[in-house]
Order: structure tokens, then sequence, then C-alpha cells
């Protein structure tokens, strides 16, 4: 049984994952209009990944016996200035999903939870990941420079099946 601290946490930690599965979705959706092809499928499973985080958080909060209530999820922006701009915006964007990942587990530990810090894990080593595979891709950009888009938009997606992701 979750106490209601964690269970209002976690709540909220759905809403997070959703709103970052439908900010990814709406960068897909620039990205394909902006003719970007790689880095548009990079963003649609991104979408995905963050959905599945959203769902495993879900079931896990229902599994513990609390109410995973889902709620609104605020608009997200529809255009960004550029490419650059856009995975600067994702990697604050993790930085803050990563902060708040580390709050919900200030809050088990207050409540003595150790079950669901320890179930935690998997997302605090989520982040890590996440964090640094938008941190390689930045610093890709940051070597291709602004004139090689059509090849970074090419190299994308073999950065996500090499392992970068
Ligand atoms: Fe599930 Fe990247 O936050």
């Amino acid at each position: 049984m979750l106490t209601s601290e964690v269970e209002r946490s976690l709540v909220e930690q759905i809403g997070k994952e959703g709103f970052s599965s439908n900010l990814y979705l709406a960068m897909a959706s620039w990205a394909e209009s902006e003719g970007y092809p790689g880095i548009s499928a990079w963003f649609y499973a991104q979408s995905e990944e963050e959905h599945g985080h959203m769902l495993k958080i879900v079931h896990y909060v229902i599994d513990r016996g609390g109410k995973a209530i889902i709620p609104a999820f605020e608009k997200p922006p529809v255009a960004w200035e550029g490419v650059h701009d856009v995975f600067v915006r994702v990697l604050l964007h993790e930085q803050s999903v990563s902060r708040s990942i580390n709050d919900i587990l200030g809050v088990c530990f207050r409540e003595g939870d150790y079950a669901t810090s320890q179930w935690l894990q998997w997302f605090v080593s989520e982040q890590i990941e996440e964090e640094s595979s938008v941190r390689a891709i930045l610093d890709r950009l940051k070597l291709l420079g602004d004139g090689s888009l059509y090849d970074f938009d090419k190299d994308i997606l073999a950065m996500r099946s090499a392992g970068v992701e």
C-alpha cells in the first residue's frame, strides 16, 4: 500500500511523462513538416518511449493499491527556432524530469517506502541515459555546424540504433 504522499507524487509524475510524450510528438510533427524525416522518426520513437514510462507508473500505482488518475495535459509548443533549439529544449526538459524523479525518491525516503524507491531506480538509470543521448546529439550538431543538417538528419537514427538513446 502506498502512502498518500508517495501516491500523490507518482500521480503527478504520470502527468509529467504524459506531457513528455506529447511534447516529443509535437516536436516530431514539427520536424516532419520542416523536412527532417530522420529527426522526426527519432522524436516519434521518443514520444512512444515516454508513453511507455507513463504506463509503467500507471500500472505500478494500481498494483500497489492506489488510484492512477490521468490528468489533462498542457498543450505543448507548436514550433521551435531550429534543430539546435529543439534539442536544447529536450535537454532542459529531461533535466527537469530527472529532478522530479529525484524529488519522488526524497518523498519515498521520508515516508519509509523503500520498495518504491527501489522500483524508481529504473527511472533514475533511464534519465541518465536520456540526458546523455541528448548531450551526444548536441555535441554532434556542434561538430557538424548548421550547414550539414542534411547529414545529421541521416545520422540521428544510426545514433539511436548504435545504442546512443
Ligand atoms: Fe520519461 Fe524522459 O522522461
